[in-house]
């Protein structure tokens, strides 16, 4: 991975004399709206969002209709993730006339593609600004301009990124937060769109990633997750990710987890690292994305099936109880019914916790997409219908052993189907509802397991005397 430029701390001041200018402007949106799609870098961009518009003097608005500026943070890793984005963005139209001074801005993946952003700028007048993955910190001058200019500003710039530092942040909570540790990926899987949205790899350094933690910490962080699309290639000043996992834990935070890992780039130090460290926790995510070498070949993924079982078998001899989760595409261009079975019996035989399951989705511009590609969908729906039973049969039966265990569960809110109840997760990323109300969020709580649902567990706290 080469070194990146940082982006200048002269321009974040700039970007923050905008932010004063627009707070000090007598007509501008008093509320902002943000809805964030996607994956978690998005959902910790939206933070860093939340951030400049607060300075802005905007107030966050939960209703997206009464907010006089609406942002969406957009992904476009597969086909219909983009669709709902345009699908929403069309419906402001509508709002629009109704509130003319309604302040429409797009950002994300979605706009870093290719040819999207004039596209949307010819057939989307209405959208106020357009920007890129790689100019999220110019977002205080475009809306400066937006209010000065009168007209939109379309602006995505075509480099491959840069490592920004200090830009404000509202968080969604003090207990749980994500820190970005790398930008961007170089590994070019034949289906993924991310190489060409998100730039190219950059990391940041160890010292800015630990300053982030140790001030998360002194806020109340109880648990932080490490965000890179492909954590292993980390190399923050020549420091790998297992170096900088092994600082961080020194810290103290009760608990640490990682997402994306590449298994190509899965170290031994890193696989070590679960059976050494104190406060990482017994998870990770380790997308398979197929069980055929023949199609993981195809996919460019440079691993094969035997690999990616052999370190299954070490991380599981370091830590026997350690959760495993997967994402997996079904109906890879050609792929024939033989491979998608050795998908299905790689899947029996790793017995994953949980598996995100997507049928291919083709993205202009990468390889794969000019692939010959004869399954009939209707074929590619019985396959992921299949693969999802299957994985749902094996989740019921990993979270069916983990009752009668007793779990430290971190609550993170109260649950959306049922007012009495809260939720929280097991070390082992499982989520747990049992009864209890707002004030333990945010807190370890002592749970018994008592009766496992699909994709949850249900629990009892045990009441510790004092
Ligand atoms: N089609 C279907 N799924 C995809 N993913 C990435 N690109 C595509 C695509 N073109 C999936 C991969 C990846 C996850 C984030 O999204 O499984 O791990
Ligand atoms: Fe996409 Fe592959 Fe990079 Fe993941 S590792 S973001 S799937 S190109």
């Amino acid at each position: 991975m080469k070194e990146r430029p940082i982006v200048s701390e002269q321009e974040m001041l700039r970007q923050r004399e905008f932010m004063k200018l627009v707070k000090a402007m007598d007509i501008r949106p008093q509320s902002y709206h943000i809805v964030s799609m996607g994956c978690q870098m998005n959902e910790r961009d939206s933070e860093s969002i939340a951030g400049m518009l607060s300075e802005m003097g905007m107030a966050a608005e939960p209703v997206r209709e009464n907010a006089d500026l609406i942002l969406y943070n957009t992904c476009c890793v597969r086909e219909n993730a983009e669709n709902k984005a345009l699908g929403n963005v069309i419906w402001l139209k509508e709002l629009k006339k109704d509130k003319p001074e309604l302040m429409i801005c797009v950002g994300g993946c979605m706009t870093q593609e290719k040819g999207m952003a004039a596209m949307m700028k010819k057939r989307y007048p209405f959208i106020d600004l357009v920007y890129g993955t790689h100019n999220l910190y110019k977002l205080p001058e475009y809306v400066y301009r937006v209010l000065t200019e009168k007209r939109p500003v379309v602006e995505v710039m075509d480099i491959d990124g840069e490592v920004v530092e200090g830009m404000p942040e509202r968080r969604r909570n003090h207990f749980n937060a994500f820190v970005n540790i790398m930008y961007g990926c170089d590994n070019f899987c034949t289906y993924c769109i991310v190489p060409y949205v998100r730039g190219r790899e950059r990391s940041r350094t160890p010292e800015a990633v630990i300053a982030e933690c140790v001030r998360l910490q002194d806020e109340g962080a109880q648990e932080i997750m490490l965000l890179g699309q492909n954590v292993n290639s980390y190399r923050g000043g020549g420091a790998e990710f297992a170096e900088l996992l092994y600082r961080i834990d020194k810290l103290g935070i009760p608990r640490i987890r990682f997402m994306t890992s590449h298994p190509k780039d899965l170290s031994d130090e890193l696989i070590h690292a679960f059976g050494e460290l104190s406060h990482l926790m017994p998870q990770l995510h380790l997308p398979v994305q197929a069980g055929s070498d023949e199609v993981l070949k195809r996919m460019n993924r440079s691993y094969n099936r035997e690999h990616y079982l052999e370190l299954v078998g070490k991380l599981r001899a370091v830590k026997p109880d350690i959760g495993l989760t997967s994402d997996i595409i079904v109906g890879f261009p050609g792929e024939t019914l033989a491979q998608f079975e050795e998908t299905m019996s790689l899947v029996r035989q790793v017995r994953f916790d949980a598996a995100y399951t997507f049928i291919y989705s083709p993205r202009t511009g990468t390889r794969a997409a000019s692939y010959p590609d004869d399954t009939p969908y209707e074929v590619k729906s019985e396959r992921i219908q299949r693969l999802i039973d299957l994985q749902q049969a094996i989740s019921l039966e990993v979270l069916q052993q983990q009752v009668g265990e007793r779990e430290t569960v971190l609550v993170e809110a109260v649950s959306t189907r049922n007012a009495g109840a809260v939720g929280g997760k097991t070390p082992r990323g499982h989520m747990v509802n049992f009864p209890g109300d707002a004030s333990l969020i945010g807190k370890f709580v002592e749970v018994e397991i008592t009766s496992a649902g699909r994709n949850t567990l249900r629990g009892r706290q045990i009441m510790t005397e004092e």
